[in-house]
């Protein structure tokens, strides 16, 4: 565990959670996590921001003590979530005079997660700034990302961002710094895909605040920290941004080899029209994977087989998580086969509610595909390529 000045009187006291392979017992996590938190000495006052999940807790007081950290006055509360969170009833045993400095919102959380007493608070508002001595801290709102009640915490005088969760990345590595590393943009653009992407435009509305702000570091709470802002922040303002890219998402399941058929002609259907196409057979991929793809593309075509009267179980939890994600896609169909009937096209446009997608007629076939099933493919890749030139990204 590297215990790192990254300026004058800021020091990293972060975990690194090397095995950690999912969370929320949801998202994969292919690289681990970290819980980064950061001690700020002033010359008045010392500070700690946000701790570590609870599962971390010794590791993170041996971390303590290490840095040789005898007193503390303030704790940063950025987040109400565990993972940041889980750690402060600990912290408050073993230094009872500090004070947990968070908004109105993540203070009822906290009490109400945690069981921390009402009088352990100082509560702030949006722009206010509390004083270190010869540092301070300015606090900046910034709801749903990820939870209500998040803000990030900026420090003037080093030009460094705390933003908890936001711009966040699940990786644990032994390198302190990003510097423009393409894994950390990758890791970084998982991220956001699994966790930020439901936010898109509150995110876009934080990006816009911060453009105020003089930021040489940018120092999350999960991953490396960004020694070059720009490569973070233009990477989030392209991910947050109205534009799709030429791209085809194609999660899918098939049974008994209709579905395998259908989705193998229509990929080289789309590839012969220059479309990059992301197939997702859902009982072998990383559902992260199919999360990231989501991020860029203006088209997502649903394949599945019928199973009693609806789509594949599987299917129907990939449709759930794009839902819930709420990705900026344009356009959506589904393909897929059935027996002798059911409601497998109603059940999927359903559950895509949340999506503000146009609708391209589906292609639900009866039985193994025949010649004529595959004609519907090709126009259904032409209309994709139509709707991709009339939106200019062709
Ligand atoms: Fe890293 Fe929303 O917690």
């Amino acid at each position: 565990m590297s215990t790192i000045e990254i300026k004058p009187g800021i020091l990293y006291s972060g975990v690194r959670d090397w095995d950690r392979r999912l969370f929320d017992e949801l998202i994969p996590l292919p690289d681990g996590t970290t819980y980064n938190t950061y001690i700020i000495k002033g010359s008045e006052k010392t500070c700690l921001i946000d701790t570590v999940d609870p599962a971390k807790t010794d590791e993170f007081i041996e971390i303590l003590n290490k840095l040789g950290i005898r007193k503390l006055d303030y704790l940063i509360a950025n987040h109400a979530e565990q993972d940041h969170s889980g750690s402060i009833p600990a912290i408050l045993e073993k230094f009872p005079d500090a004070v947990v400095v968070t908004n109105t919102k993540c203070k009822g959380l906290l009490m109400d997660m945690l069981g921390v007493a009402d009088d352990k608070f100082l509560e702030i508002k949006d722009g206010q700034s509390i004083s270190l001595g010869d540092k301070n801290l300015q606090f900046i709102i910034a709801p749903w990302v990820h939870w209500p009640e998040t803000m990030l915490t900026y420090l003037p005088e080093d030009k460094t961002l705390f933003p908890c969760d936001l711009f966040g990345s699940h990786l644990a590595t032994s390198k302190l710094y990003a510097d423009r590393n393409p894994k950390v943009y990758e890791s970084a653009k998982r991220y956001y895909a699994e966790i930020m992407m439901p936010f898109r435009n509150n995110i876009k509305n934080h990006l816009e605040k911060l453009q105020k702000f003089d930021i040489e570091l940018i120092a999350p709470s999960h991953g490396p920290i960004y020694n070059h802002p720009e490569f973070i922040l233009d990477a989030y303002r392209d991910w947050t941004s109205d534009t799709v890219k030429n791209e085809v998402v194609l999660p899918y399941v098939s049974m008994h080899g209709s579905v395998e058929k259908l989705v193998q002609f229509f990929i080289d259907a789309l590839i012969q029209r220059d479309i990059t196409v992301h197939p997702f057979n859902l009982t072998k991929t990383d559902i992260g994977n199919l999360a990231i793809s989501l991020v860029d593309a203006a088209t997502i075509v649903i394949g599945t087989p019928t199973v009693l009267t609806g789509p594949h179980p599987s299917v129907i939890y990939a449709a759930y998580l794009t839902n819930a994600l709420r990705p900026k896609t344009r356009f959506a169909s589904i393909i897929g086969s059935y027996g002798w009937g059911g409601r497998t096209k109603e059940v999927l446009i359903s559950m895509l509610s949340n999506l503000k997608v146009e609708l391209i007629e589906p292609v639900m076939i009866k039985g193994y595909p025949q010649e004529e099933n595959l004609k519907q493919l090709n126009i259904l890749a032409d209309e994709i390529l139509k709707k991709h030139k009339d939106i200019g990204i062709v």
